[in-house]
């Protein structure tokens, strides 16, 4: 697991971008995991950025979703579809249909699921995926006692994630959804490039555990302590608990000049 250490949220979406710009003009037709919540979004300005500049064109790439709230209008801001298309997907020049999420509204959600799952692997698998972390250690919509073996399913969220993601529903801890469809941790695993971001001291906690505790489902997030090529990338206050934090950096400051991220 590479560890990156960067001052703020801008110069970490800066990072991201650059390896997202290298994978496309290598692999036009790469296929990205996408995030929805805050911790993207510096990423997907930062790619809109890139995009308008005439760097970057997704036209021929596809994307999928981490997961989605169960139950929620298909016109609602906060149901994850439209969270994507507003903060990246209508933003650049993804072709149409290019850009899928887990079905939260299907009458038969197991099946919804395994076709999901029947989509990534058609597509090829994905190539970088991109996550943010809970401040109880999920990834996706894998809440803690999470299998480590998951594939996309049905799931109950915390009443930590739903007092977390309360903000986005003007406050209203009731309005957030209890339950959400979600790609499971197998599913995540599979990608080719995890490529996780954190920021802020309310993550600290679940950032020390996702690096340096022992991979547990009561931290989801530790899975990808099994994954060949996971970069975490965090600002300070979410490194602060970080045992091994001066060697991180180190190790950064000194990377060979052919390594990326
Ligand atoms: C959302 C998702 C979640 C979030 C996590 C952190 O698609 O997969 O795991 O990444 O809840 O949310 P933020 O970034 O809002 O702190």
């Amino acid at each position: 697991m590479q560890v990156v250490i960067q001052p703020d949220a801008e110069a970490i979406a800066s990072l991201v971008a650059d390896e997202i710009e290298r994978l496309l003009s290598r692999k036009p037709d790469a296929v990205l995991g996408l995030a929805t919540g805050s911790s993207p979004l510096a990423i997907y300005d930062e790619l809109v950025r890139r995009h308008e500049a005439g760097r970057v064109s997704f036209a021929g790439a596809r994307a999928f979703m981490l997961d989605e709230y169960v139950g929620l209008p298909e016109d609602h801001p906060e149901r994850y579809r439209n969270v994507i298309e507003r903060e990246i997907a209508g933003r650049v020049d993804f072709a149409p249909g290019a850009v899928q999420g887990p079905d939260g509204n299907a009458e038969d959600i197991p099946a919804a699921c395994a076709a999901y799952e029947a989509a990534i692997a058609d597509a090829g698998g994905v190539d970088l995926q991109i996550l943010g972390i809970g401040t109880d250690g999920h990834i996706a919509f894998n809440e803690p006692g999470s299998s480590l073996a998951s594939r996309t399913r049905i799931k109950t969220l915390t009443s930590q994630t739903r007092r977390d993601n309360a903000r986005f529903f003007g406050g209203d801890v009731e309005a957030v959804p209890r339950h959400c469809v979600t790609q499971g941790l197998a599913t995540i695993m599979s990608a080719h490039h995890l490529v996780l971001v954190a920021t802020g001291p309310g993550k600290a906690e679940a950032v020390h555990h996702l690096v340096e505790g022992a991979v547990s489902a009561m931290w989801p997030a530790t899975v990808m302590q099994h994954h060949p090529r996971a970069t975490v990338l965090v600002d300070p206050a979410a490194a602060s608990r970080l045992q091994l934090g001066d060697y991180y950096r180190e190790v950064f400051e000194h990377r060979p000049a052919w390594q990326k991220l």
